[in-house]
């Protein structure tokens, strides 16, 4: 069982304070969004979502055995701290639920068919009460009513973000998106 009090100085150690304090407003935002999950799965998926980020070099190379990722996975910082992250969590917080290490894995990309879990980290990584972006207001009401609306429209709003500035999109999170397109319009 993951005891933040045990890893909470090596997590600060890892992702800084700042990041920190981001992760303890997503376990308090994903907390609130959950209505049937166990609260413990949201909390550690919530508490080490970005655990990798940062150390993306360090870990890679530690881990290399463990690493398999293609070259659009590596090159893409957004994507890498979040797969990586599944693997840190495993061997350095000793997670093993894999509903909490997928939880983390795409918590930046979204996937397919996403779990409860997935959704709920996704969002709450996308509108902790300190995201600032026009329209997160709306994603936040929208969460508490619909998982799936509100994950769409964040997706939607990444897609967009991703084409203005000019970056590569992943090719699951274009999938992520199709998929509940169709699923909404049944
Ligand atoms: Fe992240
Ligand atoms: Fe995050």
């Amino acid at each position: 069982m993951f005891n933040l009090d045990e890893y909470k100085d090596k997590l600060i150690d890892n992702i800084g304070i700042k990041r920190f304090n981001h992760c303890l407003r997503v376990r308090d935002f994903a907390l609130k969004l959950n209505k049937r999950l166990d609260n413990y799965k949201i909390e550690t998926a919530a508490i080490l979502h970005d655990c990798a980020k940062y150390n993306e070099k360090y870990y890679l190379d530690k881990y290399k055995n463990y690493c398999n990722f293609d070259k659009e996975i590596l090159e893409n910082k957004a994507v890498i701290h979040a797969f990586l992250g599944k693997i840190i969590a495993e061997k350095e917080y000793n997670i093993n639920d894999e509903e909490i290490l997928n939880a983390i894995k795409y918590h930046t990309t979204g996937r397919v068919n996403m779990t409860e879990l997935e959704k709920i980290i996704f969002l709450a990584d996308a509108c902790e009460e300190k995201r600032n972006y026009q329209g997160v207001e709306e994603i936040r009401n929208l969460a508490f009513k619909d998982l799936d609306k509100a994950v769409l429209k964040t997706l939607d709003g990444n897609i967009k973000s991703l084409i203005d500035r000019g970056l590569i999109i992943f090719p699951l999170t274009i999938l992520a998106r199709n998929y509940l397109l169709k699923e909404k319009n049944g």
